[in-house]
């Protein structure tokens, strides 16, 4: 039997990691194994912990190529070690973040989307991929009940959220896979129960 693979995906608080949690907890009341996990990857020693601590945090600044070929090779071996084996061993896997992600953060910092798309060739499409969409006057003043902030960094940072969010919606045009953009400015049960509906017709 072979499982299924669910990607959430969405601006910077836009809620995925809220809609995550609940969507596996509602897979698991239904008897379903379930891998919730996360890119890019964040346990000690893999590549999305190095991105996180060492390229992101780093003085240098790196190009969006090395950022970009950084993020496929944490997701290969992510695939490789611990996506692939679940599904074949027929858990879900839920991941918040995938490849769509490179697809719009890596080109709004200059990189070829089609390059983006060549160099993560080989990360398996998902069954079904849902994108959180809020606006991001939202996603940002979510983050900031969240996290807190400064005024100039909010500025800074809805001015790039646009431009992601946009970014993600021309993804459904350009990739030909099961792919939904749905309303996240609704109460989190809102969305929960629209991700629901879902992942029920496409992977039940
Ligand atoms: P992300 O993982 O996409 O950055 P989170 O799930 O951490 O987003 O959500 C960001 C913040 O917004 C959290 O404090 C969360 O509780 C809150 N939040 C999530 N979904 C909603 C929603 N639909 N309406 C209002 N607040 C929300
Ligand atoms: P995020 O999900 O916010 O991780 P955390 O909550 O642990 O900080 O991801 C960190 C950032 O990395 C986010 O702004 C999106 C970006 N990112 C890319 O630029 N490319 C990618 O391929 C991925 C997976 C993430």
């Amino acid at each position: 039997m072979k499982g299924k693979f669910i990607v959430l995906e969405g601006i910077d608080g836009s809620g995925t990691t809220t809609q995550k949690k609940l969507l596996c907890k509602w897979l698991e009341e239904r008897n379903k194994d379930v891998i919730s996990t996360h890119e890019p990857t964040r346990e000690k020693g893999r590549i999305g912990r190095i991105i996180r601590d060492r390229l992101v945090q780093d003085e240098h600044d790196y190009s969006p190529e090395a950022i970009g070929l950084s993020f496929a090779a944490d997701r290969l071996v992510h695939i490789e070690d611990r996506i692939s084996p679940a599904l074949e061993s027929g858990s879900f896997v839920v991941s918040d973040r995938y490849y769509h992600s490179s697809m719009v953060y890596q080109p709004e910092h200059g990189a070829s989307i089609e390059w983006v798309k060549e160099i993560n060739r080989y990360a398996r499409e998902p069954d079904v991929t849902v994108i959180v969409d809020v606006p991001a006057e939202e996603a940002v003043k979510r983050q900031v009940d969240r996290d807190g902030g400064e005024s100039s960094i909010i500025f800074e940072n809805l001015e790039f959220q646009k431009k992601i969010r946009k970014r993600y919606k021309e993804l459904e045009e350009m990739l030909e896979e099961n792919l939904y953009i749905i309303d996240g400015d609704r109460s989190i049960e809102e969305v929960h129960d629209d991700i629901k509906k879902v992942v029920e017709m496409e992977v039940f």
